[in-house]
């Protein structure tokens, strides 16, 4: 159990649904975002943070002994917010731990590291990354800081390659990439008991029927998840249009990313 775990982005979808389940790993909860959150329960407190302000991110993880880190853009944005959100701000945020007794770190990485591969390739966290968004690359730039940083000063990281992280699947994509909630918290619970975590890379993902990724090089973790999406398939598929198998939307991992345009044009 961590005393006190700081979780970053706290105020979005993902933090909004692991904030319930958080005292099943830590006494209590520093909440961190641009955006307040008011509704606090007995164990968290909030405070407000700009992850591109340096010496506000360093008060921040000052006195934590554990950061789920989810904050920063979370889709394809113009290159500007992303550069302050997840560049600057992911680079904040390592060199804050590393002045603060190194407290381990979940990164929230993305399946669009990855997402230029075919959904009928099976990858595993070795597979060179290939990012199909300016989000993607951004993601790839944390996974790179996380491997530098345990390498160079010993600062222990699991990068997930979040899949779809909501409480319930919402289209035949995430028949293969959803994460529940609840598989996600107790990934996060593995990262921070296990002995040795140094920097690991796994795929973000429950127990779905349909798998794109092989996470066996994590398996030392321990991590078991629960949930599976089909046990919606049947209602989703009653309510979507079939997908085209030629839509590169299709044919790739990372779904509608692939086919975005550039943000700027
Ligand atoms: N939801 C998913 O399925 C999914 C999939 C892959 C990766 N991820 C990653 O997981 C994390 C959480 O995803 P989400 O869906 O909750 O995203 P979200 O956009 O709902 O939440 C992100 C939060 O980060 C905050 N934020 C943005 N820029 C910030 C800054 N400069 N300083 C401080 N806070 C800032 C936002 O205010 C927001 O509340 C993100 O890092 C995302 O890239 C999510």
């Amino acid at each position: 159990m961590l005393k006190t775990l700081l979780l970053t982005g706290a105020a979005g979808g993902v933090g909004q649904s692991l904030r319930p389940l958080l005292s099943q790993i830590a006494e209590s909860v520093v909440l961190s975002d641009l955006t307040p959150i008011k509704d606090l329960r007995p164990s968290e407190r909030f405070v407000a943070c700009d992850l591109s302000d340096r010496s506000g991110v360093d008060s921040l993880v000052n006195g934590v002994d554990g950061i789920i880190h989810l904050g920063g853009i979370s889709v394809e944005k113009p290159f500007d917010q992303i550069m302050q959100g997840n560049i600057l701000g992911l680079y904040n945020l390592y060199e804050a731990a590393r002045a603060a007794g190194r407290p381990r770190i979940v990164f929230a990485s993305s399946n669009h590291t990855i997402g230029f591969y075919r959904r009928d390739e099976r990858i595993d966290s070795q597979a060179p990354t290939r990012p199909d968004s300016l989000y993607g690359v951004s993601k790839v730039f944390g996974e790179a800081v996380a491997s530098l940083y345990f390498d160079k000063f010993g600062q222990e990281t699991l990068s997930v390659r979040i899949g779809s992280c909501f409480p319930e699947p919402r289209n035949t994509r995430m028949m293969a990439t959803w994460f529940s909630p609840r598989d996600f918290l107790s990934l996060c619970g593995c990262a921070f008991e296990t002995p040795r975590l140094g920097h690991t890379i796994i795929y973000g993902v429950s127990d779905n029927d349909e798998q794109w990724w092989d996470n066996s090089h994590a398996a030392f973790l321990g991590w078991r998840p629960r949930d599976n999406a089909a046990h919606w398939r049947r209602e989703i598929l009653s309510k979507t249009a079939p997908d085209d198998p030629n839509d590169p939307a299709v044919v790739y991992q990372g779904g509608g990313f692939v086919t975005a345009a550039h943000p700027e044009d």
